[in-house]
């Protein structure tokens, strides 16, 4: 996370100060829309360039309305922090992620509010302490390492499609460990089912799950399949004699049948977080991949600098290794900066709130964009360019400062939740340090094999569940290795 600053102070203030009730806080501006259809089709037609207009033009808390859903895009990074961490326990998820998201992540982790989600997340967070992340490492090594394997000199590979089949297999191994060869074919259906559902770019994926199209119908035919292969595990496990306690649990399966064991959850739940995990964390990660690799091979002075500190390793990555690479961790952080995997989120508050010194009543829908903040000049220079120095400070004694666990401070000051990727407070991204090593490795795994060349010239993404690129993302890939040229790359931009 970026520096606390005076600016973000003073927002902070101001919004205490409304909070107390000595300065009256106003309604949020509420430009108009349509009667009844609000403003559904400047969202639909391009949600993130919406999004920035409405915070540019309306300042950090601002109106807007779907289909008569009272709804407000929170810019403000004080607000978000107000959010997400001071006054958490004054908001939920609420019933806009339920609507959508309830039929497949049901009362897992992600959908799951007060006690129930505080007991679910004690009994689960060991699976991600740094040690047990660690152990990770290898299925995200040996995947990338096969990608690279499967390309020649001179392919061009679509590295969105490349990086969602990679993430797939990491977290399908992480989740079911050694039964994972066994039940690939049942989980990567359902995988491609969900996709397919949850596209925006399909007319059908409007539609409730209810309604029985051939997709829908697939869908739920492959949902339950996946649920019932879970079950089957599940129980497989515990007659071989689960382990004694989450944290001696070699998959993410493991720890989950062990919390249950231990009375945190029951069954139902326990399926619910197995295919929590699996959606939660392979998608989100893929698109980080895909953004890393496509700006690196836009920016080749340095992909340069990164393949270099990567050649020093002497091997394939190790997680303990990572510490040792500033300029691979600054790209990962700066493409998931430019283009956040999660454009937003949201949060309903439970009673009447003031924020940014608006007033805001219970019960609306609270956007929160990582995209919308992570674009606003006020906080990032230049900040639709890919500049991953900007998390890089040379340091008095000459070394490279840089985020190991989370993102580290960028050069420059600006408030804390300028930079959001993961969310923030007691319901951040439980898979944001596998997120952040996954990512990280899978660079360094090949770009030690790769040289990366940018086909797809202009980048074009969409508003789907999530950031999704609007087509596929070509880069040419270079077995040969790229320092016998005698001229040094230079980037455009
Ligand atoms: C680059 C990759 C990822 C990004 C950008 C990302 C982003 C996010 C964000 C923004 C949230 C907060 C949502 C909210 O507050 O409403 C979140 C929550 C969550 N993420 Fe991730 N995520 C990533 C990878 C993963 C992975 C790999 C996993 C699992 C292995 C995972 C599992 C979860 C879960 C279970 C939650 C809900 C946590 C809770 O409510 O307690 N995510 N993620």
């Amino acid at each position: 996370m970026g520096e606390t600053t005076t600016r973000s102070d003073d927002a902070d203030r101001a919004t205490s100060r409304a909070d107390d009730g000595s300065d009256p806080p106003s309604p949020p501006p509420a430009p108009g829309g349509l009667p009844l259809l609000g403003n559904v089709h400047e969202l639909a037609s391009d949600a993130l360039a919406f999004y920035e207009r409405r915070a540019a033009t309306h300042g950090g808390v601002v109106r807007y309305d779907v289909f008569g859903t009272e709804s407000y895009l929170v810019t403000d990074p004080a607000a978000i922090r107000r959010i997400l961490v001071d006054d958490h326990d004054r908001y939920e998820k609420g019933s806009m992620p339920r609507d959508r998201l309830g039929g497949l992540l049901g009362d897992g982790l992600f959908l799951a509010e007060g006690d129930d989600w505080r007991e679910q997340r004690t009994a689960i967070r060991s699976a991600f302490f740094r040690e047990r992340v660690a152990e990770y490492g290898d299925p995200m090594v040996d995947h990338a390492r096969r990608a690279a394997a499967s390309w020649d000199d001179g392919d061009v590979v679509d590295v969105h499609a490349a990086a969602t089949q990679y993430a797939f297999d990491v977290l399908a191994e992480s989740l079911l460990g050694g039964d994972v060869e066994r039940e690939r074919e049942t989980v990567r259906a359902a995988a491609d089912s969900v996709t397919e559902r949850f596209d925006t770019g399909r007319v059908t994926s409007f539609l409730p799950e209810w309604v029985p199209t051939p997709a829908n119908r697939r869908y739920r035919r492959r949902l339950t399949a996946l649920r019932s292969t879970i079950r089957d595990l599940v129980a497989e496990r515990r007659a071989a004699g689960p382990p004694a306690n989450p944290g001696a649990a070699d998959d993410l399966l493991g720890t989950l049948v062990a919390a249950a064991d231990m009375g945190a959850m029951d069954d139902d739940r326990l399926v619910d977080n197995a295919v929590t995990f699996l959606f939660a964390g392979h998608e989100t990660s893929a698109l980080g991949l895909t953004y890393t690799l496509y700006c690196l091979a836009d920016r080749p002075a340095f992909q340069r600098r990164v393949r270099r500190e990567v050649a020093a390793l002497g091997g394939d990555p190790e997680p303990a290794d990572l510490r040792e690479c500033p300029a691979l961790t600054a790209a990962v952080d700066e493409a998931l900066r430019l283009y956040p995997p999660v454009h937003s989120f949201f949060r309903e508050p439970t009673e009447p709130v003031t924020l940014g010194g608006h007033r805001v009543p219970g019960g609306v829908v609270l956007t929160l964009s990582p995209w919308t903040v992570h674009r606003d000049e006020r906080w990032w220079e230049d900040p639709e360019t890919y500049r991953p120095e900007r998390w890089l400070r040379e340091a008095d004694a000459g070394e490279t400062v840089h985020g190991d666990d989370a993102a580290g401070p960028a050069v420059g000051e600006r408030p804390e939740y300028a930079y959001f990727p993961f969310g923030g407070g007691p319901r951040h991204c439980i898979g944001m340090r596998f997120a952040r090593q996954e990512l990280r490795l899978a660079t360094a795994t090949l770009l030690r094999r790769l040289w990366l060349e940018p086909v797809t010239a202009d980048l074009s993404v969409r508003a789907s569940a999530n950031t999704r690129p609007a087509g596929p993302v070509r880069v040419r890939v270079r077995t040969r290795d790229e320092s016998d040229r005698t001229t040094e790359p230079s980037d455009t931009n």
